[in-house]
């Protein structure tokens, strides 16, 4: 599979970032930790993995501007490209020596997500999509599961951390969902979750108050794979609404259905 010129620095800069961080998940335990928030952990290891991502992105295409999760905005002079990045998603697995974690590396040209990067490097897995080119993992073309009863389906989810708000609500919706698939994961990075539904390893995912960074490489790895993804209500404001629902076109009409409904009765 021939690769873009854009897509390739994309690739470059996810491993050489993966390498850092493989090193570091190897003496987890002397990295530097602290808390944004409760439960809301970020190490040295994330920083170290978004500097490399940083600079070999600013080398690759000078001028773009960025939205990182821990640097924040860095302004460009070009306004019709932004890069968005997640370097470390899954970081309480990776502090915790749980392999299932990864970066995530979206490019976006005048509002329109146009590339994406997944790696996990513990598992060696790189998953690239550019708009309208399909979605790949090494290099084996991806395509979404085609189950159609919900449940004969597994579905990925996240659980809000200690310290997000919108518990109440989310307890309902997994109880909603619990009662009418095969099963329930949570990864804990949701990039992969996404990546995993591209894959067609997991059947859907829903999850909310997510950031960019977690989703922006994800939605159009899915979308390239044949899958669907919108926000709660149906429509694409998932940045805003930090919401997303994702899976085939049956999957995810029902998913949506079934996330909208009152708390059951047991
Ligand atoms: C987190 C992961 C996790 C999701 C959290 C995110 P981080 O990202 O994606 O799966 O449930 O909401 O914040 O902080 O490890 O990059
Ligand atoms: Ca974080
Ligand atoms: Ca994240
Ligand atoms: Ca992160």
């Amino acid at each position: 599979m021939a690769r873009s010129a854009i897509l390739n620095v994309m690739v470059q800069a996810a491993m050489k970032a993966g390498r850092s961080l493989s090193r570091d998940f190897g003496e987890v335990q002397n990295l530097q930790v602290s808390m944004k928030g409760p439960g809301d952990y970020v190490s040295q290891a994330d920083r170290k993995a978004e500097e490399i991502i940083h600079a070999e992105l600013a080398k690759g295409r000078p001028g773009y501007a960025f939205l990182m999760e821990e640097r924040g905005v860095v302004a460009g002079e070009d306004d019709q490209h932004r890069w968005i990045v997640d370097p470390l998603d899954g970081t309480t697995n990776f502090l915790h020596g749980i392999p299932i974690f990864s970066i995530s590396i979206a490019l976006e040209r005048q509002g329109q997500i146009v590339a994406g990067v997944i790696y996990n490097p513990a598992m060696d897995e790189l998953y690239t999509a550019e708009r309208g080119g399909g979605a790949f993992m090494n290099d084996r073309r991806l395509r979404v599961a085609g189950r159609t009863k919900l449940t004969d389906c597994v579905i990925g989810t996240g659980v809000p951390h200690l310290g997000r708000g919108h518990h109440g609500n989310y307890l309902v919706e997994l109880r909603n969902v619990m009662g009418e698939v095969s099963g329930i994961r949570r990864l804990g990075s949701a990039a992969l979750d996404l990546a995993y539904v591209a894959a067609g390893r997991m059947d859907g995912f829903w999850e909310e108050s997510l950031s960019p960074w977690d989703v922006a490489a994800g939605i159009l790895m899915v979308r390239e794979a044949g899958g669907f993804v919108s926000d709660k209500n149906g429509g694409n404001d998932m940045f805003d609404t930090g919401a997303i629902v994702a899976g085939n076109e049956t999957i995810h009409r029902a998913l949506l259905k079934t996330l909208k409904k009152p708390v059951t009765a047991r």
